[in-house]
């Protein structure tokens, strides 16, 4: 595998550089929730700083949020200031930047304010890249969209990887040819959105562990009762294709059940005997001991998804539990990557999470990477 990679740029000193970042975080009214994205790609703004290079920032931003806010959380972090252009494309971009020197970083307004982003609308790639000299991918977390700042700009400039895009390509590609044995871990839900990872680990992998809502599915596949639980008959039918594909899916053996999610009353039980009118929330002790089993014996783990309801007192343990220890196992026993929004947040509240060898700022890009499907936003850069 070859990256093109922004450290291989012959004379970038001066240069005006096109950098897509994923900034895409949450906000809390106007203030921003969790600034991780935002920090993961200050070396390679410093990188390019310290070549001398005048940088456009681009991000999008989900919920119709403004990109103002990232501008001022931006200056805050590199200590310097951080321009905000108010617009994407057009005169006042121009402007602030026929007035930029070396060292001057402009933030653009979110990109999915112009419709033309998301439909890779050429004339409007062509129109983010006018101003600069040469493109420079670090939004891995974006890259499975074929959109205008992600796909089509790249027919416009000479093309490049950041560090962090070539951080997580090589993290990544380090689970997809890994030290063996491979524990994968896959919870959330959605299983439409987890096929083509679920197919690519269950192939790799010594165990892959199910939990989450994902579990409710492949515990209905083999004909046991769910009750209430979060579930429908396409996602049980395509647990059911992958369970008879592969016998190294192993599901819990009990489960936490309550008769409604934010019930304080809830009763550990073995997966067989859940009642119609309960709902599945979160792996049961036996499980956690189950997992941990195989967990140990990994020599590289992947983890995708919570385990459970987390986000409920009651029904963390599960999560929690295994985070801890894949954490714990992290710390030289095997290599361990993990990702997705709400994974990283269960990390968090273990603040474990730093022993983990590479944290991915991909969700739905981590999942289309290691289900080994193709990235728009990586044609061209990586090989
Ligand atoms: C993410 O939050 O996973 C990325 O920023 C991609 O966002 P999207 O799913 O809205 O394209």
């Amino acid at each position: 595998m070859k990256i093109k990679s922004i450290r291989q740029v012959k004379n970038l000193a001066g240069k005006i550089v096109f950098l897509r970042a994923d900034l895409n975080v949450g906000f809390k009214k106007a203030a921003i929730k969790d600034d991780y994205k935002i920090v993961m790609i200050l070396p390679t703004i410093r990188f390019l700083l310290r070549h001398s290079c005048r940088l456009i920032i681009a991000t999008h931003l989900n919920k119709g949020n403004t990109a103002k806010p990232l501008a001022k959380r931006l200056a805050e972090l590199l200590g310097r200031k951080v321009l905000f252009a108010g617009a994407c494309v057009g005169p006042k971009v121009i402007k602030a930047l026929s007035e930029a020197r070396a060292g001057d970083i402009m933030l653009l307004e979110n990109l999915r304010f112009d419709s033309r982003e998301k439909k890779n609308d050429k004339r409007f790639a062509k129109e983010l890249a006018a101003p600069a000299d040469i493109y420079v991918n670090d939004a891995f977390a974006v890259s499975h969209r074929e959109h205008a700042s992600v796909s089509a700009i790249k027919r416009y400039l000479p093309s490049y990887a950041g560090l962090l895009l070539e951080k997580e390509i090589l993290n990544l590609t380090r689970v997809l040819k890994p030290k063996l044995p491979l524990i994968s871990i896959v919870g959330g839900a959605k299983i439409e959105t987890k096929i083509a990872l679920l197919n690519n680990l269950a192939k790799k992998s010594h165990r892959i562990l199910i939990g989450g809502a994902l579990a409710n599915n492949f515990i209905a596949a083999h004909g046991f009762k769910i009750g209430r639980s979060l579930a429908d008959k396409t996602s049980i039918n395509l647990a059911s294709a992958l369970v008879k594909k592969y016998k190294n899916i192993i599901l819990p053996v009990d489960v936490l059940v309550a008769k409604k999610m934010n019930s304080a009353s809830f009763q550990v039980k073995p997966v067989n005997q859940v009642k119609a009118d309960e709902m599945i929330l979160d792996i049961g002790p036996r499980t956690v001991k189950l997992f941990v089993s195989f967990i140990r014996q990994a020599k590289t783990i992947i983890w995708n998804g919570p385990l459970g309801y987390f986000e409920n007192i009651h029904f963390k343990h599960g999560t929690l539990s295994i985070a801890r220890l894949v954490a714990a196992r992290s710390t030289g026993e095997a290599y361990g990557v993990a990702g997705g929004g709400e994974t990283i947040e269960a990390l968090r509240q273990t603040k474990m999470e730093h022993y983990i060898d590479w944290v991915s700022t991909g969700g739905g890009a981590m999942l289309t990477f290691l289900g080994g499907e193709k990235m728009p936003g990586l044609k061209g850069i990586v090989k």
